[in-house]
This record gives C-alpha cells, sequence and structure tokens, in this order.
C-alpha cells in the first residue's frame, strides 16, 4: 500500500490578529484561505478562542461555507465551543486547554485531570459527526489516555523541540536531539494504537525537516497532519501567503 501524503493544516488565526490590531475589515480571513489553498494547504486551522481575541464566529462561519478543503476547529471543551462545533459542523475539532493569559497554547491536555468532562465532550462531538483530535504533550501516556477515551487521533505539541531547535549552544542542541527522539517514539505509539498522527506549535521552515523525515515501518510518512501557523503567517510578510504555502509544503514533502 502506498502512504499518503502528510496534509498541512495552515493555522490562519494570526491573519484574524492582523485584523483585530486595528478594527478593521481586512486582512479578510477568507482571502486568507484561498492564498492558502491555492498554495497546497490540505486543511484550514482555526482557534476559536473563549475571548475571541483573534477569531470570530463570523469568521467560523464565513470559512465553513467557503472552504474547499477540511476545516479543523480548535477548541476548548467547554458547553459554548461544543455548540458552536454542532453548528458549524467543522471536519475536525481538536481539543485544546486554554489559559485566557497565554500568549498562545502552552501545553498539551492534561488528559487524566480533564477526565469526564473531556470524555463527554470527544462523544458529543463524534455524535456530531466530528472527528476529534486531542493536543497532547508526547509521551506513551497521552497515547494510551487518547486510546481510552476514542479519539479519531492525537495533534503532539511539538513546541518543546521546536523551542530548542531554534536556540543555540551544546545543550540546547541535546535537548533538541532528545525532544525529537521523545516526539518520533510517541508518534510510533500512536500510530500502533490506531490513532491518526499530526503534529503542531512552532514549527518552522528548518525545524520541520526532521520530523517530516520520521518513517513508520514501511518507510512511508509518520506523521499524517502538520498545523502551521507562525511561521507561515511571518514569511508570508514577505513572499506572500500563497508561496509561504507552497514552500512550507515542499519543506514537508521533501525533508
Ligand atoms: N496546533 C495547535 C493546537 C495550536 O494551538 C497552535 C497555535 O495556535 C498550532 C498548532 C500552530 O502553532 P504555530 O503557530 O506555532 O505554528
Amino acid at each position: 500500500m502506498i502512504a499518503a501524503l502528510p496534509r498541512l493544516g495552515v493555522n490562519i488565526d494570526h491573519v484574524a490578529t492582523l485584523r483585530q490590531l486595528r478594527g478593521t475589515p481586512y486582512p479578510d480571513i477568507v482571502e486568507a484561505a484561498r492564498a492558502c489553498e491555492a498554495g497546497g494547504a490540505g486543511q484550514i486551522t482555526i482557534h476559536l478562542r473563549e475571548d475571541r481575541r483573534h477569531i470570530h464566529d463570523e469568521d467560523v462561519r464565513r470559512l465553513r461555507s467557503s472552504l474547499k478543503v477540511p476545516m479543523n476547529l480548535e477548541m476548548a471543551v467547554t458547553d459554548e465551543m461544543i455548540r458552536i462545533a454542532g453548528r458549524v459542523r467543522p471536519d475536525w475539532s481538536c481539543l485544546v486547554p486554554e489559559k485566557r493569559q497565554e500568549v498562545t497554547t502552552e501545553g498539551g491536555l492534561d488528559l487524566k485531570r480533564a477526565g469526564r468532562r473531556l470524555a463527554k465532550g470527544v462523544g458529543a462531538l463524534q455524535k456530531l459527526g466530528v472527528k476529534v483530535s486531542l493536543f497532547v504533550e508526547p509521551s506513551l501516556e497521552a497515547v494510551k489516555a487518547a486510546q481510552v477515551l476514542g479519539a479519531e487521533a492525537v495533534e503532539f505539541h511539538t513546541g518543546k523541540y521546536c523551542l530548542a531547535r531554534q536556540r543555540e549552544g551544546a545543550r540546547a542542541v541535546k535537548q533538541a536531539a532528545s525532544e525529537l527522539d521523545r516526539l518520533r517514539k510517541a508518534c510510533l505509539a500512536a500510530r500502533k494504537a490506531g490513532l491518526g498522527v499530526h503534529v503542531g506549535h512552532g514549527f518552522d521552515y528548518a525545524n520541520v525537516r526532521e520530523v517530516a523525515a520520521f518513517v513508520d515501518a514501511e518507510g512511508g510518512p509518520l506523521v499524517e497532519e502538520y498545523n502551521i501557523g507562525h511561521a507561515i503567517v511571518c514569511r508570508a510578510a514577505f513572499v506572500g501567503l500563497e508561496r509561504a504555502v507552497r514552500e512550507m509544503k515542499s519543506a514537508i514533502l521533501a525533508p
């Protein structure tokens, strides 16, 4: 069997952040999604935060009716968000922990502590026909817990590896190597457990390549989906969104 090519989910929250900085009607989120699709995005990812600091409900609605590729809605497990998912019916819902003061999602879900509420949320979303991925730390315990919860996929938080890889010095090199190994083992365990293997957070055009080089037992790509935002939108300031997406896709497909 020929392994499917990995999908690049482009997170366009930052486009809404730019708009919110001035409260202007631009940049338009749908136009941004179109440019990502033209550049080869396999999915559009957005995070509807409780405080609506970037993506708004209207963005979700407009994207849902205009996207040609699947929508991945990142959200906290709250009654409000599950109600919204019921109306919007994204293809995927990525469940994340959310703290009001954080600049970005700081860590994976604590699957033990989230317990009953999370199990209820996963069940409710799946009943609506929405596939669920759980944003978790790359650990074997998280894989086991995600399997018990019956999620379709895990999205491993790659922040620790990515940050270490961006720093200089012997200590950082050692830490990046150890985080990369932890991530690879977690990806293998998730695949073995029958879970979809997604990754995201902190990737840039260089550090993504080592993860994209992970292979499964058949020599095919181990990671099925990448969700990347910050690096792509930053690159887009110089080369435009379509080309920035195309370059990231090349980095993933030809590491
Ligand atoms: N995946 C999840 C669950 C996230 O919360 C984020 C950040 O919004 C990303 C992926 C993308 O991270 P980055 O913007 O660092 O590429």
